[in-house]
């Protein structure tokens, strides 16, 4: 069946990451960039491997540079979720490609995403530091997020490449951030192991983990998962895309679920790696047989892992209709 009409909640959202290929190519036209490296002939995101995604991902960024291509950018993002009935997302932001980590700016910025609207659809945003930037960039990005959290900031994460660097050179920022109210979250067991996922929760005290599928290798990170409530924002279209799994059937995310590990499914990028909500929904279904109590208890998880204040959860769990 089409899930398109079932309500949706989505953690795991990179906001550029979330640009139409065909919107960025706009854009790099009226600004001259170049989109050579961006593109393939079908006019698709090109990348033959996730470091190669990285770098294309940071290219396309280039096209985007004012507060009005990001308003833009949230606006149509906002009307991509409406139409797959995602009632509530939460979204990563990075001051690195918006205003290069300076905090005046990143208020413009900022102040220019919240400009965008789609009824009945509630977006919040997690200011996130980029890996392979490294640990001083990281902090400049920490400090942007510590001077604008409040309604619409609400979490502080880390993507990038997790192979460079320890999560620990990266305490610091997070320490920032929890330091000002901010819920964190950082991406982890993607590419790296179960043992980047210890290091991860141990160094910056993450209540949730992006991806994490690689827990699934360590019986005692699991059991600590699952005895914990640590959430794992799983992305499985993009863990396929990205080739760590051949196939959704190779994929651990029931095994992690059926071990007591609370689960989520976001999409991550999804032009880039050619999904939707919806279509993450319908594949669950094709292959593990999964149906509305499946997907009602992802909605549950993600609702009550948010990290938005207590009246806005109300509203979601309206829209949900899990009240
Ligand atoms: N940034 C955007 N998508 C990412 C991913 N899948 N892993 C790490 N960093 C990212
Ligand atoms: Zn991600």
């Amino acid at each position: 069946m089409s899930w398109k009409s079932f309500p949706k909640v989505e953690l795991h959202l990179h906001l550029e990451g979330a640009a139409d290929p065909a919107f960025i190519r706009e854009l790099a036209v009226e600004k001259s960039v170049d989109t050579r490296k961006i593109f393939d002939k079908s006019g698709a995101y090109k990348y033959d491997s996730f470091n190669e995604f990285l770098a294309v991902y940071e290219a396309a960024t280039l096209a985007l540079k004012s507060p009005e291509d990001f308003k833009r950018l949230t606006q149509s993002v906002l009307e991509n979720l409406a139409e797959h009935n995602v009632v509530y997302a939460e979204t990563f932001v990075s001051p690195d490609f918006c205003g290069g980590r300076d905090v005046g700016a990143w208020r413009e910025y900022l102040e220019a995403m919240q400009e965008a609207h789609v009824e009945g659809v509630t977006l919040k945003g997690i200011v996130t530091c980029i890996r392979h930037f490294g640990p001083d960039k990281a902090r400049e990005t920490a400090r942007c997020a510590v001077e604008t959290a409040g309604d619409w900031i609400v979490g502080f994460g880390m993507g990038g490449a997790e192979d460079v660097g320890a999560a620990g050179d990266f305490s610091r920022a997070f320490d920032m951030a929890r330091e000002a109210g901010l819920r964190l979250t950082s991406h982890a067991g993607e590419w790296g192991g179960a043992q980047s996922i210890w290091d991860t929760l141990e160094d910056l005290k993450v209540e949730r983990i992006g991806h994490g599928v690689q827990a699934i290798d360590d019986s005692k990170l699991v059991d600590y998962l699952a005895e914990t409530g640590i959430v794992l924002e799983v992305n499985p279209g993009s863990n396929i895309a990205l080739g760590v799994y051949a196939n959704l059937a190779q994929h651990p995310i029931v095994k992690l679920r059926d071990a007591g590990v609370k689960v989520t499914v976001s999409t991550d990028d999804p032009p880039f790696f050619h999904t939707t909500m919806t279509k993450e929904f319908e594949r669950l279904e094709q292959v593990f047989g999964w149906g509305v109590d499946d997907f009602k208890l992802l909605n549950e998880t993600a609702l009550e892992a948010a990290f938005c204040d207590a009246g806005t959860k109300d509203l979601i769990a309206k829209r949900l209709e899990i009240v």
